[in-house]
């Protein structure tokens, strides 16, 4: 997993918990990296998931709700630093519908050894998107607070349901998406 990820996750560690927080459970997962990051580094994705666990039990938080607060975030971050994805894109379905062929994508020239997932998109119709997510690594919850963090962007009600079909880990969960009417005037 790319450094970019663990940064901007002790970062949000720090501003939603305290520093000394982030400090504590660096300390407790007793990481091969030591808890130093570079953007374009890359480091055992097993560090995130020790970190979050970490996290877990000194917050009595659980690790799926850790991991899907830091989606939501990550997002929010992914818009400020890389704008350039957001040129012209005007709804969450257009965006997420995108992700696999025209953003992963890119991430994949600029960082060669990225570990991404794989998602294959099917509208179903005008407010239902389904997303299917298959990786070798066990994130469909970040992969879920990152949709949830996509339609707050776009400032759409999306209901999120999934079923798992991972057989081991959350490694391959099917996402059903349904945009809720507004309800303008
Ligand atoms: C501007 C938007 C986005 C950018 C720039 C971006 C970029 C990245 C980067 C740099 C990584 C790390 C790769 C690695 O660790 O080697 C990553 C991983 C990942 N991305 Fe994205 N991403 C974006 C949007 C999304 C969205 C909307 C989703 C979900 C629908 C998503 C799902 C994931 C997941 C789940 C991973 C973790 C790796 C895995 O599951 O195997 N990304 N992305």
């Amino acid at each position: 997993m790319k450094g970019i990820v663990f940064s901007e996750f002790i970062e949000m560690v720090e501003s939603k918990f305290s520093p000394e927080m982030a400090d504590e459970i660096i300390m407790a997962a007793n990481l091969p990296s030591g808890g130093i990051y570079t953007a374009v580094g890359t480091y055992d994705h097993g560090e995130m998931l020790e970190l979050v666990a970490q996290l877990s039990e000194k917050t009595d938080i659980q690790t799926g709700d850790l991991i899907r607060t830091f989606g939501t975030h990550l997002f929010g971050r992914f818009n400020e630093l890389y704008p350039t994805f957001f040129n012209g894109v005007n709804s969450t379905f257009d965006f997420l519908s995108q992700i696999e062929e025209h953003v992963h994508s890119e991430v994949r020239k600029l960082y060669p050894d990225a570990e991404l997932p794989v998602f294959e998109t099917v509208r179903l119709d005008a407010d239902t998107l389904e997303m299917t997510y298959r990786s070798g690594r066990p994130f469909a919850d970040l992969a879920m607070g990152l949709i949830h963090g996509c339609a707050l962007h776009f400032g759409e009600d999306v209901v999120i349901d999934q079923e798992d079909m991972s057989e081991e880990g959350r490694t391959h969960v099917r996402f059903t998406l349904t945009r809720q009417p507004t309800h303008a005037g």
